[in-house]
């Protein structure tokens, strides 16, 4: 018999109390991600999602994900379009993660903080610092969420501003600088 504490979770024996959400959230929350807002189209109309979880998958085929709450819109349309469109927030760009975060509101066509990449008609949020156009080649099912799995068509930075950081379920602007590796190390291609 094991007790484990504070009153995050008990193992006796081979019965155990799962951690509850709110543990779970505070302890994911202070793991630090960027922001990216994941832009698609389903016929005519464009949907839009502020995203926390996406990540690089595979560098052979080149593959990322998104993990996509099931009870939203986006997660509607997401799953019936093929292509998709990921933009790395800027650190100015805590307004645009709150935009795109909030059901209901409007794409804000017609003006300059988006456009349309030339090559997939996908909308592009123009202050992004890069770009990715992807399409959907699995999706996994998991709890409340879809792993959505995409192959990268078109990738480019556009700009080396510092990206917006999400932490502790507050945006953070201005990262300081460290090399992770002896500077040899540091070109080495990721295994
Ligand atoms: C910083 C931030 C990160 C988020 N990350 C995710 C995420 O990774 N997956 C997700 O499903 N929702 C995430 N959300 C919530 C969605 O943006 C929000 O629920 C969604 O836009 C609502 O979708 P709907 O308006 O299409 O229904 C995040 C919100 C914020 C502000």
């Amino acid at each position: 018999m094991r007790l484990a504490y504070p009153d995050s979770y008990v193992v006796l024996g081979e019965w155990r109390v799962s951690p509850s959400a709110g543990t779970f959230r505070d302890v994911m929350s202070r793991f630090p991600t960027g922001v990216v807002v994941v832009t698609t189209r389903v016929a005519d109309d464009d949907f839009a999602m502020s995203a926390s979880s996406f990540t690089s998958v595979s560098l052979d085929p080149l593959l990322v994900l998104i993990c996509v709450q099931q009870d939203t819109g986006f997660h509607n349309a997401i799953t019936s379009a093929g292509d998709w469109a990921v933009n790395v927030l800027p650190e100015d760009g805590g307004e645009h993660a709150d935009w795109f975060a909030h059901n209901g509101r409007p794409m804000p066509k017609g003006t300059d903080q988006v456009h349309r990449s030339e090559s997939s008609n996908l909308l592009y949020v123009t202050d992004a610092v890069a770009h990715l156009e992807c399409r959907t080649q699995q999706i996994h099912q998991a709890g409340d969420h879809d792993i959505v799995i995409g192959e990268v068509l078109d990738a480019h930075v556009a700009s080396e501003d510092m990206p917006l950081v999400y932490w502790k379920s507050r945006y953070h602007e201005g990262l300081t600088q460290t090399d992770p590796f002896p500077p040899q190390a540091a070109t080495r291609a990721p295994e």
